[in-house]
């Protein structure tokens, strides 16, 4: 749980790109903890709509992910009347602020920043140039989402754990602001839930639409079901001792089962006895389960995406409200006449 500060107003806010399904590692890792503190705290949950432009270059995929993302999120709880739903795209501010920061932040921090840093490893361990195929907005995407973070001053930032050095960056950038032009942001907190970290895609890898080895959230039963029964383990049969800890299946199946349940199966793993592909039916009954309500929220605003529009448009005036005079403060921090 987040650490209260009283004379700080506490605040909430995470984003997720509109880049392909959103996943299970979505879910537990980002969405669910930021829906959970937002019904304590004043929030800002948006779409990432200009981040996903570092990666995504077809106009009508963008569309429909963005719309994909925004009813993964109305679905899960995200309208709520402290919560602003907003699309980041909607907020000039935001990148405006961009400008701002990057004028503040050391080229060496972008350098060292983990997803540029493997591109570039990639690259040399393939004998191309360093920076081929890395356009600028890949390299200057931290300091974007530093720009989305501290043009609200949120105080607790909810996202997984691959999302940590984005935030110290955030919090450096803001550090370097305030020693230059006055106190002016808060330092943002990362809220990375301990019990989740990472979740595994179906090879083990961290579940990413980028390895294209997640479990999607919201797709038919059949296809939920066919992803489930590709999770990866090894070949033993059912008599023979397996080992839970390194079960893929297992890693996935704990998130959903209860405690009873999950130590009853490990107890299995441990003498024999365990099929994997009756343990692989139960995780998707439970996966189902577990998605069923707000699969049907889902796709009832899918078929709406006017009604999703116009939710959009509410959440980006009321955003402005706030933006607009921060960005003012900020240019007259700075001397910008
Ligand atoms: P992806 O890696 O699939 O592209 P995103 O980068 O869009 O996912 O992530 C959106 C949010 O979900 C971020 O806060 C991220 O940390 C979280 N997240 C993504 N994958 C996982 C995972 N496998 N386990 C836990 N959290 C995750
Ligand atoms: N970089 C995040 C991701 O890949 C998405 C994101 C953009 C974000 N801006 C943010 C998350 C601000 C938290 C806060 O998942």
């Amino acid at each position: 749980m987040p650490q209260t500060n009283s004379s700080i107003q506490q605040t909430v806010l995470t984003g997720i790109k509109p880049t392909g399904n959103a996943h299970l590692g979505n879910l537990l890792g980002a969405i669910e903890p930021a829906i959970t503190l937002s019904k304590q705290y004043p929030s800002y949950l948006f779409i990432a709509d200009y981040h996903a432009l570092t990666t995504v270059f077809d106009t009508k995929f963008l569309q429909e992910q963005t719309y994909h993302i925004a009813a993964t999120w109305l679905a899960n709880g995200a309208l709520d009347e402290t919560t602003i739903f907003y699309k980041q795209s909607d907020i000039p501010e935001i990148f405006e602020l961009a400008w701002i920061l990057s004028c503040l932040t050391a080229k060496g921090v972008l350098n060292r920043a983990h997803s540029y840093k493997a591109a570039v490893d990639y690259n040399i361990n393939n004998k191309k140039d360093a920076d081929y195929n890395v356009n600028c907005g890949h390299y200057l995407y931290p300091i974007l989402m530093a720009a989305d973070i501290l043009i609200t001053n949120a105080t607790f930032v909810p996202v997984g754990q691959d999302q940590k050095q984005h935030l110290e960056i955030a919090r450096d950038i803001a550090n370097v602001f305030n020693q230059t032009y006055g106190d002016t942001f808060v330092l943002p907190e990362p809220i990375i839930q301990e019990s989740i970290q990472t979740i595994p895609g179906i090879d083990g890898r961290k579940m990413s639409k980028s390895y294209r080895n997640e479990i999607p959230l919201y797709t038919s039963s059949k296809a939920l079901r066919k992803r489930i029964m590709q999770i990866q383990t090894d070949s033993k049969g059912i008599d023979e001792v397996k080992d839970p800890t390194t079960c893929n299946l297992f890693a996935i199946f704990k998130y959903f089962a209860t405690p009873t349940r999950v130590s009853e199966i490990e107890n299995q793993y441990k003498t024999g006895g365990l099929a994997y592909g009756s343990l692989k039916q139960e995780l998707f009954e439970l996966i189902e389960a577990y998605t069923a309500n707000s699969k049907a929220v889902y796709e009832s605003y899918m078929q709406d995406t006017q009604k999703i529009d116009s939710i959009l448009t509410q959440g980006k005036e009321k955003m402005r409200e706030l933006t607009k005079p921060l960005l003012q403060q900020i240019r007259n921090a700075i001397g910008i006449i």
